[in-house]
């Protein structure tokens, strides 16, 4: 080893001893007499001392060194006379009695510390220098923690990781697929996985009982901050189980993580059907940090000669506690908020339940004291509450209210995110209608089973079918998503039926996977979670960029690699394969 310790270990503990550190040079400051050197090491910084009285050539050696050279340091563990007790190693400083430089460096185009002057773009191009910094560094040290408490947990219960190739054939997982040409098969391609689920349901039936895989998966998608275009899974599938088993299993994993790596009890998982996220959130993943309900005021409003809401398909609203002071201004901007392309709503009505007791809303020409009072009752307000209404399409309405719900609870610092909240989301509608492709979709993946009891509705009535599927919501974000799957091939060819597949179609797509459950497979389900999400929400961040060493952009490329990039004429001819420009 080119050292005897890290720059993040010594203490007052080994005062005097004569050590040996490596690292990169994070800040020198010249005080004249004396030279003090932050060097930076993946485990901490360690202040280094260099005496201009003692030895004036070390010390002017030292001073000419730049920010992020690479060296190694020979001294002597003192006591700080000035201690800082932020730090670890605040407590001690190391005189330097030699050192070497192992590699000078260029200077480094953003500030590498805590907080930097380097904008995103920048930061991203040169990742290298930015997982350098401790913020970035800490989320890798977190995501390889949560992986390695994810193993424990899985392999404790007996699971077994099985890697599954990554040269596949699409699964119709829902977004696009990645596709690689082949040398050997011209004007054939294979796909990059959106996720194994064909194969952990193959590996069920080759008997593996429990599978799991720490996995990347690949989906061509417009992407967001909770999206990137090759992303990982903890993906899991066990045999011999129904619902609640997988329920159970996954939620014990879920609080071993919490614990192992928050120090967190989240406590039983609430669950609640799908249908009535909807209802009382308007989303298939409620935040359940803060209540803030929609009311559907439909009947109440009705019938008043207000045309908004006469016409309405449905008229929906909230109640923010304490904000019946919130100034015309404040009423204004939330209305230009709603008003958003992002949110769709065409204005926002409100009523202010003032301290006096008095309601005052913006619509007070049509609805008399009363009416408004009986608002008030139904949405459970308290004089110093404000009601917020929403009118429109049902579904966009829904949809709209819940983002108001969300930026109000933000705005009322009901999101905190050290509180965390978990729950399932169950009964999933099987099927949901495109308007533009005019046929059903699979609103999970096409293998998951329809509850028993409503498999009688597939042929009558197929929007009604209820799905045996779920999702864990942690805080308002789907941190995973999993079904019982169908094991039976007359049924599973129903379903491809219903999904617009014909026979011959379904055939070539998925023979592989009808003609396996001929020979015997298990009945199975499982669950994939989103393992970038998790991590980000365990370090509380929004985005799942910083917890990914090395991420893609908005546009997603690699502006590090600058990729994706064009291959060589050679290339493309081995692949006989001819770029028309349009
Ligand atoms: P699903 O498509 O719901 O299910 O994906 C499972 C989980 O993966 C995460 N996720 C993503 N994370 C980052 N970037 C993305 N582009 C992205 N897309 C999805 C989400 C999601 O809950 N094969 C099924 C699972 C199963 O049925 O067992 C599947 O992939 O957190």
């Amino acid at each position: 080893m080119l050292r005897t310790h890290t720059c993040g270990e010594l203490t007052l503990k080994n005062a005097g001893n004569s050590v040996v550190l490596c690292g990169w040079l994070q800040r020198s400051r010249d005080l004249g007499g004396m030279t003090f050197i932050d060097l930076r090491d993946r485990y901490g910084i360690t202040q280094l001392v260099f005496n201009m009285e003692t030895n004036a050539s070390l010390c002017e050696a030292a001073r000419k060194m730049g920010r992020e050279f690479v060296i190694r340091v020979h001294g002597r563990v003192t006591e700080r006379s000035n201690k800082n007790l932020k730090m670890p190693t605040g407590e001690i400083e190391i005189s330097v009695d030699s050192f070497e430089i192992l590699n000078e460096a260029k200077t480094p185009p953003f500030t590498i510390e805590e907080n930097t002057d380097g904008g995103e773009d920048l930061r991203m191009k040169y990742r290298y220098l930015d997982i350098r910094r401790s913020p970035v560094k800490e989320a890798l040290l977190l995501r390889a923690r949560v992986a390695a408490e994810t193993r424990n947990y899985l392999n404790k219960v007996d699971f077994i990781e099985v890697e599954t190739p990554v040269l596949i054939k699409s699964t119709p997982e829902g977004a696009r697929d990645f596709v690689v040409p082949s040398r050997m098969n011209p004007g054939e391609f294979y796909a990059l996985p959106q996720s194994p689920q064909t194969f952990k349901q193959l590996l069920m039936v080759a008997g593996m009982d429990k599978y799991y895989q720490i996995v990347k998966c690949f989906r061509d998608e417009d992407l967001r901050a909770d999206r990137q275009p090759e992303f990982t899974q903890i993906d899991c599938e066990m045999s011999f189980v129904e619902q609640e088993d997988i329920l159970n299993t996954f939620e014990g994993l879920v609080r071993h993580l919490f614990d192992a790596v928050k120090n967190c009890n989240i406590g039983e998982l609430p669950r609640m059907t799908y249908a009535e996220a909807m209802q009382n959130y308007g989303n298939d993943k409620p935040d359940i940090r803060f209540e803030m309900k929609l009311i559907d005021f439909s009947t109440l409003s009705k019938g008043k000669n207000f045309k908004v809401f006469d016409e309405a398909g449905v008229v929906l609203a909230i109640c923010a506690k304490g904000c019946s002071e919130y100034t015309r201004k404040q009423l204004d901007e939330l209305t230009d908020w709603v008003k958003r392309p992002q949110i769709g709503a065409t204005g926002l009505v409100y009523a202010r339940y003032n301290t006096d007791g008095s309601i005052k809303s913006s619509v007070d020409k049509f609805y008399s004291p009363e009416d408004l009072k009986l608002w008030m009752e139904k949405c459970n307000a308290a004089p110093g509450d404000l009601v917020l209404i929403l009118a429109g399409e049902e579904h966009k309405t829904r949809k709209a209210m819940s983002e108001l719900r969300l930026e109000m609870g933000s705005r009322l610092g009901l999101r905190d995110k050290d509180n965390y909240r978990a729950l399932w989301v169950l009964d999933f509608p099987l099927l949901e209608w495109s308007e533009e492709t005019q046929r059903w979709h699979a609103m999970h993946h096409p293998f998951t089973s329809p509850k028993p009891e409503d498999v009688g509705l597939l042929t009558s009535d197929p929007g009604k079918v209820r799905a045996n599927a779920y999702d864990m919501v942690i805080n308002g974000v789907e941190v995973g998503g999993g079904s019982i799957r169908i094991f039976n091939k007359e049924l599973q060819q129903k379903m491809f039926g219903i999904l617009g597949f014909s026979p011959e179609d379904a055939q070539a797509q998925f023979g592989f996977l009808m003609n396996a459950f001929e020979f015997g497979a298990p009945p199975h389900g499982g669950i994939a979670f989103g393992f970038d999400r998790l991590c980000s929400l365990f370090g509380g961040a929004d985005s799942i960029r910083d917890y990914i060493a090395f991420p893609k952009n908005n546009a997603g490329r690699d502006v590090m690699i600058d990729s994706p990039a064009k291959i060589s004429a050679e290339q493309l001819k081995e692949l006989q394969i001819s770029i028309h420009k349009p």
